[in-house]
Formats: structure tokens, sequence, C-alpha cells
């Protein structure tokens, strides 16, 4: 095979690590994004965690995987044989299905987790992958922690599944353990040790707990390996998992080195990483490469002058290559709804009449403000308007005094259907204030667990986003807002946050599953 399998595990993985947590309807956004972006795979979830994901797997592989062209809908389960039936049920509606099965096989986890011998651990995965078989064709196997388990063993455990009837077989460093050419040396090994390695596809998954995740990924290409198990700004367990942008633009960079390549739509990688963010309310460290907000950025005399005279000198890689297109002066007070639409469609929002009049009023708002409107403002407001869960609560007002000696305080109104409630709040601080009148008006108590404050473009008049994650009694959510008032965005991302607890599939799912 010629082309690199780019299996995309944003809404397993990633969405498994702590503040990352995706509800039914974020997980069907990001999935059609996916979907455009075209990578081949999308684990869509793991079903038996939790009823939420099981639905939400399932709504992915009915949505997007009956697309024409879509990608093959891949659900998680361990080896037991009533999560390989629940991975099945969940994925089944897709065009193109898999079951991906794992089993720990290193000693460590043998004897610390599993509690059972090599020999049980080898019949179960077996077993597990002719059940997977029954259902489909298209089985992936994974021998959980490769990176610390006994070579020997490990070969026979894939050559057993390989003839159970695995057509993947993927290799993880779960722990972020191995070192790029001891990792290359284990993968051509494998090649060479496992005889019937040929009939399958041989993948890898690498976490990035030293930081070698891409270069691990890279180097097992480089023995051979044609699947890549990835994620979107490299989200994922712990450090994270290995990243898609960095190895599918190594890849496109270097292809005079690598001599392979992809399928996926490099200039749908921005818009993924940022639409990722916003759902997750965790932004890009600005230094990341390939998405960071500095990635193309030249700030040195000598880089500037370099790249004015000849992009060459500085510039490896185009910021269109991965849809990064100039953040454009957009439009101003005078612009009409039309213009507003077109803009949005071009920028990727197709919005229904409804979402358009929001965001309509929200732009002329916006206008009366500020005098110059770019993109990522029009970007910020959109995804403030436009709910992913249904507005139980509305901001209808809000006023509140602060200064230097006296105590901030803050009177809200808020909107529940066509009930309108007031109540004021004192507090440490302006935002305290705010949010103390938001829990006396809904008598629900939150504790900010986390709250981010940035300016969507530059300027003293520019937008504030505020993404908080809140704790209600023990139910984690997390919440956006923005405004050009840094007050206003806070309320606006709290009540965000409590449209998600009140909406069913709203809450952070706590997942808690055995090995
Ligand atoms: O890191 C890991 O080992 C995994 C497996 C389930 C593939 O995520
Ligand atoms: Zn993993």
């Amino acid at each position: 095979m010629d082309r690199i399998i780019i299996f995309d595990t944003s809404l397993r993985d990633g969405e498994q690590a702590p503040g990352f947590s995706m509800n039914t309807q974020e997980k069907l956004e990001m999935a059609r994004q996916l979907a455009r972006l075209n990578v081949d795979v999308i684990e869509a979830g793991f079903p038996i965690s939790s009823d939420e994901d099981f639905e939400a797997v399932r709504e992915v592989a009915k949505q997007v995987g009956t697309l024409e062209g879509a990608p093959i809908i891949c659900g998680l389960s361990r080896v037991g044989l009533a999560d390989i039936d629940r991975a099945w049920e969940a994925v089944k509606y897709a065009r193109r299905s898999r079951i991906h099965t794992f089993v720990a096989t290193s000693d460590i986890h043998l004897k610390y987790k599993l509690r059972k011998s090599r020999a049980e651990v080898l019949k179960a995965a077996v077993d597990a992958v002719k059940h997977a078989r029954a259902y489909c064709e298209d089985v992936e196997f994974s021998p959980e922690d490769a990176s610390r388990t006994d070579f020997d063993y490990m070969c026979e455990v894939l050559e057993a599944v390989i003839d159970a009837g695995a057509r993947t077989i993927n290799i993880p460093d779960t722990v972020g353990y191995a070192i790029p050419e001891e990792w290359f040396n284990r993968i051509m090994k494998i090649r060479e040790h496992v005889k019937n390695s040929g009939k399958a596809v041989l993948s890898v998954h690498c976490h990035n707990d030293l930081g070698q995740a891409v270069a691990n990924s890279l180097a097992a290409i480089r023995a051979g390996a044609r699947q890549i198990e990835c994620t979107i700004n490299g989200i994922g367990e712990r450090a994270g998992n290995a990243s898609l942008e960095e190895i599918v633009m190594a890849l496109k960079t270097r292809k005079d080195f690598f001599e392979i390549d992809t399928q996926v739509r490099t200039e749908e990688i921005f818009k993924s990483s940022r639409l990722l963010s916003s759902i997750t309310g965790v932004h890009v460290q600005p230094n990341k490469a390939i998405v960071g907000e500095n990635a193309f950025a030249h700030e040195a005399g000598i880089h500037q002058d370099g790249v004015l005279k000849e992009k060459l000198t500085y510039e490896i890689m185009k910021p269109e290559d991965i849809g990064r297109a100039a953040n454009k002066l957009v439009m101003g007070k005078h612009s009409g709804r039309a213009a507003l639409a077109a803009r949005l469609r071009e920028l990727g929002f197709d919005l229904d009449e409804g979402e358009l009049g929001k965001a309509f009023k929200r732009f002329k708002d916006l206008a009366d403000k500020k005098k110059e409107i770019f993109d990522d403002d029009l970007i910020s407001i959109v995804k403030d308007e436009i709910a992913q869960v249904p507005e139980t609560y509305t901001l209808d007002y809000l006023h509140m005094i602060s200064g230097t000696g006296i105590i901030p305080s803050a009177t809200v109104r808020l909107k529940k259907d066509t009930e309108v409630f007031q109540d004021s709040g004192v507090g440490d601080g302006p935002v305290d204030a705010v949010l103390n009148a938001i829990d006396a008006i809904t008598g629900l108590k939150g504790r900010l667990q986390d709250y981010q404050l940035r300016a969507v473009t530059s300027g003293k008049d520019a937008i504030g986003e505020v993404s908080v994650r809140v704790d209600f009694d023990g139910t984690v959510v997390p919440g956006k807002g923005s405004s050009t008032d840094v007050i206003e965005a806070s309320a606006r991302a709290y009540v965000n946050a409590l449209n998600r607890l009140v909406h069913p599939a709203g809450g952070q799912k706590v997942k808690e599953i055995g090995p």
C-alpha cells in the first residue's frame, strides 16, 4: 500500500481525557468535520463505557457514516463478548464499520490489572476477534501496553489474532514509553517475526508522555506501519496522543523523505483544530506546531526581512495549505444580512433562517461597539449564538457595579421560556458577583473549576472569549461565551454551562470502566 491510513481517535482517546468530554451533538459536529478533513477512520467512542457514549457512536454511524464517501466508523471494545456486541450495535449503521478490540499483554498489566495468565489473555484475544468477525469483516486488534510487552509473547498473540481474522493489528505505546529508534526496530521486527503479518495492516498508536508520539509514529511509518492512530491538536489521555496535523503535514512537507502520503484534505486542518477547541473550550498553545497561533508568525526582524524578500527563506509550509486564510477585515456597520450570510458560508457556517437572524442581531450590536469586524469576530459570535444545547436559560439583562474600594455587586435577569427571573449577588470580584447572582436565580451552586479569557482579535475593542468548566454538585460541564464586555462574556459562558447541565445529554459523563 502506498498511502497511510489516518485513524482519528479524537472522539474516543481524545474525548476520554479530563476536560475534553463531548456530548452527542458535539461529537456529531466534530465527526462531520473529520469527514470533510477526509480521515480514513473515525473512532467515535467506546460504546459500552456509558449509554451516552453508545448513543454518540450510534448517531455518528447513522448520520456521518452513511454519507457518500464517509470514513469507516469504528467503536472500541474490550475483549469481553458483551463489549463487542455493544460496539457492533452502535457502529452497524455505517456504510463501513469497524470493531476495535483490545486487551493488555504486558506482564505488568497481566499481573496487577487483569490477574490473568498469558495463556488466558491469548485465548480471550482470539475469542474476541472471532466473535467480532462474525459481525463484520473489518476487525482491529490492539495488545495494550505493547511497548512494555515481552516481544515473543506479543508476536504469538498477533499471529493468533491475525489467524482468527483481525485485518488491522495496532501496536499501542500506551504509556508513551518508546523512543523512536527502539520503536522503529520493534515495528520492523514484528513484520519479520509474525509470519502472517502480511495479511493485516500494521498500525501504531503512540502516546506523548515523553513528547515522542509524533516522532515514534513517523519512525513506525519508516518501519512499515501503514495506519497511524492520532488526534486533532494531539488531545488524549495524560500528555495526549500523536497529533494528526503534525503527522499529516510532516508527510506532506517531507514527501521527498517519506515518499508516502495521506488522503487528508489539509486545507481543513485549521478549521478542525479550531472547531475542537471551541467545542471543548480548551485552547491550543500558541507555539503548537502547525495549528498554534504563532505557527506562521515571523517576529524577528531578520526573519521578517527574509520572508518579505522571499517566503522560502523561513517558510516550509504555507498557511493556506492548512486552510489558514489571512484574518480578513470583513464587514462593518452597514453590511446587510445577505452579505453576512455569504461571508459566514465562506467560513464554513451554513445557518438556517433562525440562526442567521440571531447571528445578524449580534453582528449589528457588535458593529455599534467595534469599528472593524474580522473573520475571527464573526466565528466567535456565531459559535456563541448557535448553541450546541437548547437554551433553557438566556441572559436578558446584566448590571454590575465594581471599582476600587467597593464591594462588587451585580443584578442579573435570566429568561426561561416566557418567564423572567431577576436576582442580585455580591462577590470577591465582578465575575464572582455576576455568577453568584445567577446561582441565586437558579438555586444551583456552581464551583468554577477552570476559567480562561482570551481576546479573539487584537485591539482594545476586541471580543473577549471566555471558556469555563463548572462543577455543579459533582457534574462538571464546560461553557463558552463571548462579548466585547468580558463580564458579560463570563456570564454568557456560565449560562451556557448551566444549559448543558440542565439538558439531558449535556453533563460530563464520568466514565469508570474496568479492565
Ligand atoms: O493507549 C492505548 O493503549 C489505547 C488502546 C485502547 C488502543 O488507547
Ligand atoms: Zn490510547
